[in-house]
């Protein structure tokens, strides 16, 4: 069986976390295997550069070269060896959450983000197949883009908990954050699929299952 890489992506409080799991029990009813993780993070030495990305002040490119050294070390000890095992993958955010933050919200140059992407997701050196919509750069099969206003997702993370550096962030961010998303989105057409997360739960599950049906990777 082939391997299958998905992704949610989306701003802070769009309320990823709990489609994450329901996906995930739906392909294990399919009896495929899955592997659920999430970025920054998903190895040791990614969760600890996490934890300095979510909680330190420090400039953009500082920021992003934390992100895709954790996300260099997530393929290769996680997501590479579990496609090549064929199993389902299933990551909360991946590099378009790099372009999206750091890219559109922090304004950091997009070009350099696109260098450092085909370094780190080189799909050759990884030993994997070059993946459809993308030039020999690992990339999701599917993202799930969990679009909703910023504004909507302030109001549901207000109170929820004490913010990190990113949740801390206004509204204004957000929208950039959004566009950011929009612009990869448009980037990387196939791949993508916009979700309506301004809906209930059930709402959001039921889209975000049909555009995994439409892929065909579930019956
Ligand atoms: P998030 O995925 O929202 O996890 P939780 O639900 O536990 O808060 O938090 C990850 C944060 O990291 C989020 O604010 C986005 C940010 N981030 C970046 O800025 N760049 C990246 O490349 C990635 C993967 C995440």
């Amino acid at each position: 069986m082939n391997g299958l890489f998905i992704s949610f992506e989306g701003i802070d409080g769009a309320g990823k976390s709990t489609h994450i799991a329901a996906l995930a029990q739906a392909f294990e009813a399919q009896g495929r295997v899955v592997t659920v993780t999430r970025e920054p993070g998903g190895t040791r030495l990614a969760e600890a550069l996490r934890a300095m990305v979510l909680n330190d002040p420090m400039d953009p490119l500082t920021e992003s070269l934390l992100v895709f050294a954790a996300r260099r070390d997530h393929i290769c000890r996680v997501i590479a060896p579990a496609l090549a095992q064929g199993q389902v993958v299933v990551c909360d955010r991946f590099s378009d959450a790099t372009f999206a933050y750091q890219g559109a919200g922090r304004a950091f140059d997009w070009d350099v983000l696109r260098t450092l992407e085909r370094w780190v997701q080189a799909t050759e050196a990884l030993g994997l197949e070059p993946y459809a919509d993308a030039e020999a750069v690992l990339q999701p099969n599917l993202t799930l883009w969990f679009d909703l206003p910023a504004a909507v997702a302030a109001q549901r993370l207000a109170g929820a908990r004490v913010p990190d550096k990113f949740e801390s962030q206004p509204s204004a961010f957000f929208e950039k954050v959004s566009s950011g998303y929009a612009r990869r989105m448009q980037e990387h057409p196939l791949r993508f699929a916009r979700i309506n997360a301004d809906q209930s739960a059930e709402g959001v599950w039921q889209e975000a299952l049909a555009a995994v049906r439409a892929k065909g990777f579930l019956p």
